[in-house]
């Protein structure tokens, strides 16, 4: 059912994504007069706040993490909170939470932040509480389980209050502005399509890097990993988005059907196709950083990197490789995707001593929003000594060409869909489904063979191996 929720309910309100992210982008809608005036958000969670409380605990998030010229009227966005503490676990706190939603006039829609381990006692508490009827619709944050098992558990329960089409699961990186770009870029051009395929690409890349290490998140990170914690979400999604085939329109049933055809062409991976790492000691940026397991305070086996040479087993991408890496305490904060074009099928400046260099198409998704082409030119002059051909960057970068349009975070266009009921940048229930299917079987394949995390030191690379993977076949990391 189409409608505009007119009150937002806010599980976890208290935690970290709440201050970092979920308060500062609706304080920033609200800034931007993108949010109705009417809608009223409601924080609950275990904290003994009140109202006043869980408003001072907003304005300090918002301080420290909303730059001052994007607050508006930091004043009017508290006035729409209010807060009901909350123990998920007993039921009849669920009366007292309905109540302080009251009764929206147009639906509710409810934002569930909160450890795994609660999600099934909070959908009974509000089936109890008369929250999860027609007008009320669910989102959900990750982890949504550990495997495709507990995460069919979840789906199930969440499932036996709200139908599908009233389920929204993030994705944050879905949100992100250049991975929208892509579609935009893939299907508003006509140059890539008729290339887009393995008779015209030789390799696909796609880096998540980061600086950080475990930024404090003990519990979760070392039964997560890398690979429940970033292949499994964001670099599956992206690599769904750089492989689906068109979809007919821009809509969340169209562009999610073949997004789940990708990723149910993946192969299963080959021992040799993985590679794991965990950070040792070292430096970025000039910085001295501990290893892991001194963040860790114990010894452990989780891995903080991973490269997987990923196949996906349809016409368009035989023979294809698609390398992934994504790792912690790598040397620098990046997002990329690179499709790497094949070599033309005869050079006529072979014979004039001219080397030709493959195209190469770079999608930089952050810290900078950037497109980059690389085509051959002839470098100017006359020739005596025969031709010379260099590769040479056709570069847009975002920033330029939209100067003046705000840069926005994810969690602002997410939010912003969820109020109003556009599924699309969400996540759907056989997405995620096949996208555990494929984890657990990678996950598998290192039982299998013993596989154990490599060292690297903070600050490089990840382990050589990682590279070894690449080069065996002739390809480089972009770096
Ligand atoms: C989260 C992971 O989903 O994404 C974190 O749990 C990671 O470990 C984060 O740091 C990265 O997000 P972004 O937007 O900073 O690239």
């Amino acid at each position: 059912m189409k409608f505009i929720a007119d009150r937002l309910l806010l599980f976890g309100a208290t935690g970290d994504l709440a201050k970092r992210m979920l308060l500062p982008s609706l304080c920033a809608l609200d800034a931007d007069d993108l949010i109705d005036p009417k809608l009223e958000i409601v924080g609950t969670a275990r904290s003994d706040f009140d109202d006043q409380g869980f408003r001072n605990f907003a304005r300090e998030a918002l301080e420290k993490f909303l730059p001052p010229e994007r607050r508006g009227s930091v004043a009017t966005f508290l006035n729409r909170l209010s807060y009901q503490s909350l123990d998920a676990t007993q039921i009849e706190g669920f009366e007292q939470l309905a109540a302080k939603v009251g009764t929206p006039e147009r639906g509710l829609a409810i934002f569930l932040s909160t450890a795994p381990s609660l999600f099934e006692p909070t959908i009974r508490g509000l089936r109890h509480g008369g929250l999860a009827g027609e007008t009320v619709r669910m989102c959900l944050e990750k982890p949504l389980g550990t495997d495709l098992a507990s995460s069919r558990v979840i789906n199930d329960a969440v499932g036996t209050a709200f139908p599908e089409d009233r389920i929204f699961r993030i994705d944050h990186y879905l949100g992100k502005e250049t991975v929208q770009n892509l579609l935009a870029l893939r299907f508003a051009n006509i140059m890539f399509e008729p290339l887009w395929n393995a008779a015209h690409i030789d390799h696909v890349q796609i880096t998540v890097a980061e600086t950080v290490g475990l930024e404090g998140r003990v519990g979760f990170y070392d039964d997560a990993g890398a690979l429940r914690d970033m292949v499994q979400n964001h670099m599956l999604q992206l690599l769904s988005l750089v492989a689906m085939e068109p979809p007919s329109s821009f809509d969340a049933t169209a562009v999610r059907d073949e997004k789940v055809k990708v990723l149910r062409s993946l192969r299963l991976v080959d021992a040799g196709e993985t590679v794991t790492g965990q950070y040792r000691a070292g430096a970025i940026a000039g910085q001295a950083v501990p290893g892991y397991d001194d963040e860790l305070g114990k010894d452990s086996n989780t891995e903080t990197f991973v490269a997987i040479k990923a196949h996906i087993d349809n016409w368009r991408w035989k023979g294809v490789p698609f390398y992934l890496r994504t790792g912690k305490r790598l040397p620098k904060r990046t997002t990329e995707i690179i499709v790497q074009f094949r070599q033309v099928p005869h050079s006529i400046f072979a014979g004039k001593g001219a080397r030709t260099k493959p195209n190469r198409l770079v999608i930089g998704v952050q810290p900078d929003e950037n497109i980059t082409l690389s085509l051959m030119a002839k470098v100017p002059g006359l020739d005596r000594g025969g031709i010379r051909l260099r590769e040479v960057p056709l570069d847009i970068a975002m920033a330029n060409a939209f100067a003046g349009t705000q840069k926005r975070i994810a969690y602002e266009r997410l939010l912003l869909d969820l109020i109003e009921g556009d599924q699309t940048l969400f996540v759907r229930r056989d997405e995620v489904e096949a996208q555990w299917d494929w984890i657990d079987a990678v996950r598998a394949s290192w039982t299998d063979q013993g596989l154990e995390p490599k060292p690297y030191t903070a600050g490089s690379w990840g382990p050589s191996a990682a590279i070894a993977l690449a080069e065996r076949d002739g390809v480089t990391w972009h770096e």
